[in-house]
């Protein structure tokens, strides 16, 4: 998806910010994942507004570069911290120099490359060996675990062709030269309660209801408005998948819900 075609960017900040102890678990999973030397260099690939880069750098002590193609999500960056930059770039081309980085990070960017397994190949090559590339994603056989998606199911129905089975994902990276070293699934609490997420569905900054149109998804609305008011006592979980890939590992994989 073109982000700059849409109006996501606006609103992005806003929807998706994490609060810090869910921001600090996931930053420690993903350390736990991928324990790399002291100031080795980071790239966040598909970064958006920056939400992961700072607290990337300040768990690693290190530099991290967020790198994005599009130019209205960096226009949101609002980060001023010296161990980070960003940049214009598009996750199939990174202007990265081979063998330089410990650590390529993607949140909810696999499914946008047209080519994930030639960008997976571009990601080996800017690795140094035993770097890691870690994932955080929604894959497809968890979708229906998704609370919003239940009143939605148009998007989940374009969700299940978009992202990827987690199987699909460790393939590609695999024929990358990746070997996948760790996956484990973050119930991740997404609203303090209904009518939180309520707000943040209707803001529309997640990209399957953005690409919906707009018939469908007020009707999802409606459905999700009336079950709220009514009382819905669903999960305000959702399920994402965290996994690491090595460069040269043979290691064996570590797996947990
Ligand atoms: C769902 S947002 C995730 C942003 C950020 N990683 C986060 O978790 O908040 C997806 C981001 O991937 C970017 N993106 C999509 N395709 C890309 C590509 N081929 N190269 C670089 N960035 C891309 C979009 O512009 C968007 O900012």
């Amino acid at each position: 998806m073109d982000y700059d075609a849409t109006s996501i960017p606006e609103r992005y900040r806003a929807a998706r910010e994490l609060p810090g102890p869910v921001m600090l678990r996931w930053l420690s999973a993903v350390r736990a994942s991928a324990p790399l030397p002291r100031g080795s260099k980071i790239a966040d690939v598909g970064c958006g507004t920056g939400r992961f880069s700072v607290g990337l750098a300040d768990a690693y002590a290190s530099h991290v570069v967020g790198l994005d193609r599009s130019v209205k999500m960096l226009a949101q960056v609002r980060s001023r911290d010296r161990h980070v930059s960003f940049c214009l770039a598009d996750a199939e081309a990174l202007p990265l120099r081979r063998g330089s980085f410990g650590m390529l990070f993607l949140s909810n960017v696999v499914h946008h490359p047209s080519d994930i397994e030639r960008a997976a190949v571009g990601f080996a090559d800017a690795l140094q060996p035993g770097g890691f590339v870690v994932v955080r994603n929604y894959v497809r056989e968890q979708l229906r675990d998704v609370p919003y998606l239940t009143f939605f199911p148009e998007a989940l129905a374009s969700s299940r062709e978009m992202l990827s089975s987690s199987r699909e994902i460790t393939a590609a990276f695999g024929r990358a030269g990746l070997t996948v070293v760790s996956r484990r699934t973050i119930e991740q609490l997404v609203a303090a309660s209904p009518i939180a997420y309520l707000r943040k569905v209707r803001s529309r900054a997640y990209s399957d209801l953005a690409a919906l149109p707009d018939h469908a998804f007020e009707a999802g609305v409606a459905r999700m408005t009336t079950a709220v008011s009514g009382g819905w006592r669903g999960s305000l979980r959702e399920p994402i998948a965290l996994f690491a890939f090595r460069k040269g590992s043979r290691i064996r994989m570590r797996s947990r819900s």
